[in-house]
């Protein structure tokens, strides 16, 4: 289910399948950037599940600030299905170009700029969804970023919003401008700025901005189920749809939700035995991700919405956020899913031993 280049030119296009310039995409559904949530371990599990596209965390442009520990990690696509997409935000053309360019160098083979964080932190230095008061510098750092990696066979889309605030929607001029600076996709959640996360996403906004432009657009915003996704793809007749905040503590989401809409038959529900096995390998790759102390932070998080799963969520969630080490949360989360599992099937036989009592 991975992307493929286009090198099989004559050949009719898949059903469900679209272009972001040279990569074909092999699904309608593709996983939001989600910073502290998406990383490798995260978008490697989205993308083995469906998602026909999974964006790392946000990067600042400011080179300066990617010495950290935290920042590597975040340009870390080792093992990663292609193709890989790197989200930037920045609001100096030059210095975005020159991001862009680097992160080519990295192994980015898509770039993606963000003009949708309404994040204070990112807003204050002018840049997310704050950029979108100022359209001629959005064309400016479109044409820049566009001109420096294009070249170099890497497309470059745009993540936005409908607008600054519900007086300011202008996201159809965005969407114009994004186009003709040969923005290759457009994302567009469904809220302005102002909005935050508050009320519902407003498809209906989208679908009037589907009509300013001819780019593929992903459609974004509140999508938590199948049938949610269809009626959101066929209202706003976007290409794909992005999923945020559905994918948290279910990465399998994009299996049903991708057969939904290629119009395939509702896939048989995940045994809890596949359940299990998929939060314990995804524990796993946290661990060796981060090392100890970090995979043992990330990991609560993940837990803390795997938990929701399990009968006792309340308790397992206070077990997780105890456990002093990754083997003990290992052990933790092996016994309470053992458990669940178990009592699904009773013949089942778990093969994960206990390392370290459950609290
Ligand atoms: C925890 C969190 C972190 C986010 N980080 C980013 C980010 O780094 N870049 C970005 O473009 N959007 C970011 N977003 C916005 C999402 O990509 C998405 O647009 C938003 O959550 C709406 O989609 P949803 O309703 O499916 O969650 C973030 C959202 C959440 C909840």
């Amino acid at each position: 289910m991975s992307a493929v280049e286009v090198s099989q030119a004559g050949l009719a296009p898949k059903p469900g399948t679209w272009q972001i310039g040279r990569w074909t995409i092999a699904a309608p559904v593709v996983l939001a950037p989600m910073a502290g949530v998406t990383d490798r371990p995260f978008r490697m599990l989205a993308r083995e599940w469906g998602a026909g596209l999974a964006a790392s965390e946000m990067i600042t442009s400011d080179e300066r600030l990617w010495h950290s520990r935290k920042s590597r990690l975040r340009r870390d696509h080792a093992g990663e299905a292609e193709p890989r997409v790197v989200q930037l935000a920045g609001a100096e053309p030059a210095v975005m170009a020159q991001a862009a360019r680097r992160n080519v160098d990295l192994g980015a083979q898509i770039i993606d700029i963000n003009m949708g964080c309404p994040a204070k932190k990112v807003c204050n230095r002018l840049c997310g969804s704050a950029l979108l008061q100022d359209e001629d510098l959005v064309a400016r750092i479109l044409e820049a970023v566009v001109e420096a990696v294009t070249p170099l066979g890497v497309p470059v889309t745009l993540k936005t919003r409908t607008g600054w605030d519900r007086e300011h929607r202008n996201a159809a001029s965005i969407a114009r401008i994004a186009e003709q600076a040969g923005i290759a996709a457009l994302a567009l959640h469904g809220r302005t700025r102002a909005d935050f996360y508050q009320g519902e996403a407003e498809h209906e906004t989208l679908a009037a901005i589907r009509d300013a432009v001819s780019i593929p657009l992903i459609a974004n915003g509140d999508i938590r189920s199948a049938e949610q996704a269809r009626a959101v793809q066929q209202q706003t007749r976007s290409n794909a749809v992005m999923l945020g905040r559905a994918a948290q503590g279910t990465p399998w989401i994009f299996r049903d939700i991708r057969a939904h809409l290629l119009g395939e038959a509702r896939p048989e529900p995940l045994a809890r035995a596949t359940l299990r096995a998929i939060v314990l390998r995804h524990l796993q790759a946290i661990y060796a991700f981060y090392g100890e102390e970090s995979g043992l932070r990330i990991a609560r998080k993940h837990l803390a919405w795997y938990s929701a799963l399990l009968q006792d969520a309340a308790s397992a969630r206070t077990a997780f956020m105890a456990s002093a080490s990754t083997a003990e949360q290992f052990a933790c989360a092996a016994q309470r899913f053992d458990e669940w599992a178990q009592a699904e099937s009773d013949s089942w036989q778990h093969p994960i031993p206990s390392l370290t009592p459950c609290r």
